[in-house]
């Protein structure tokens, strides 16, 4: 059976799934990259850390797909908050994402990518239904139980939220309140920003592969998200992505 593609930005993510791998994972590195290549409950999978950004995100996608062929690509990691009602510690799952920073006007609409028609991609609705199950459980099971309650109210993240929606992906960290407001009044559906999403979607489209994103929101990408998102990354992000993605593959 073809594994599956599983890319964090991150290294932390990785590291805690790596480990479940175990010592008979394969490395294979491949233009400067390791991919994992093992099992995570009897699953095949390859593992790979994309680093940050949409050239990153694309370039791994690709060799997960052409080099490995997997049957699909998961990417978990961090977002800023955009919409109001999304929350430090919420998560966030695509269902479709747009690339912010891409404007190629007069010659094409904003966001469209160039020849491609299009400006948005869709996520697998199938892989979508599973994963918002396993977020459920864990923010409903896992979380209480791996983050202690003075780390949860410390963070605000008494009462997290699952959202799904759109996604907006761009090579910029967002770190102030009125880049955040202008994003969001261009782009009224984002949810969250982060940097790799829709360069992995795109790519998954053009090659017919189902893909889902799956994003912790770290901050609300305004002047505080820089502190925000360095502790949330160093105390809580790793409880999420290997939670929930150990719940996927599990399921
Ligand atoms: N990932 C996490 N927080 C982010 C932000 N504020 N901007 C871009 N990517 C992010």
């Amino acid at each position: 059976t073809a594994p599956i593609g599983i890319l964090a930005a991150l290294h932390d993510e990785i590291a805690d799934l790596l480990t479940r791998m175990g010592p008979s994972a394969e490395r294979h590195t491949i233009g400067m990259r390791d991919y994992y290549v093992g099992k995570l409950s009897g699953r095949p999978c390859v593992l790979v850390l994309a680093r940050v950004g949409k050239v990153a995100a694309a370039a791994t996608a690709v060799t997960l797909i052409r080099e490995f062929g997997v049957s699909c690509v998961l990417f978990a990691g961090l977002a800023g908050g955009i919409a109001p009602g999304v929350r430090v510690g919420d998560v966030v799952l695509a269902e479709t994402l747009v690339q912010h920073d891409l404007d190629a006007r007069p010659l094409f609409p904003r966001f469209e990518v160039p020849l491609l028609g299009r400006a948005k991609f869709a996520t697998d609705a199938g892989l979508n239904e599973v994963l918002a199950r396993c977020v459920a459980d864990f923010l409903a099971l896992d979380l209480p139980r791996q983050v202690d309650a003075a780390t949860q109210e410390r963070f605000g993240i008494a009462a997290p939220a699952l959202h799904r929606g759109e996604i907006a992906s761009g090579d910029q960290f967002i770190g102030a309140a009125e880049v955040s407001r202008r994003l969001a009044a261009d782009l009224p559906a984002t949810l969250c920003v982060e940097m790799e999403g829709a360069a992995v979607a795109q790519v998954c489209h053009e090659y017919g592969v189902p893909c889902a994103v799956l994003r912790t929101v770290s901050d609300r990408a305004d002047a505080a998200a820089p502190v925000d998102f360095k502790a949330f990354l160093h105390e809580v992000a790793s409880f999420y992505s290997a939670g929930i993605i150990g719940r996927f593959i599990a399921a």
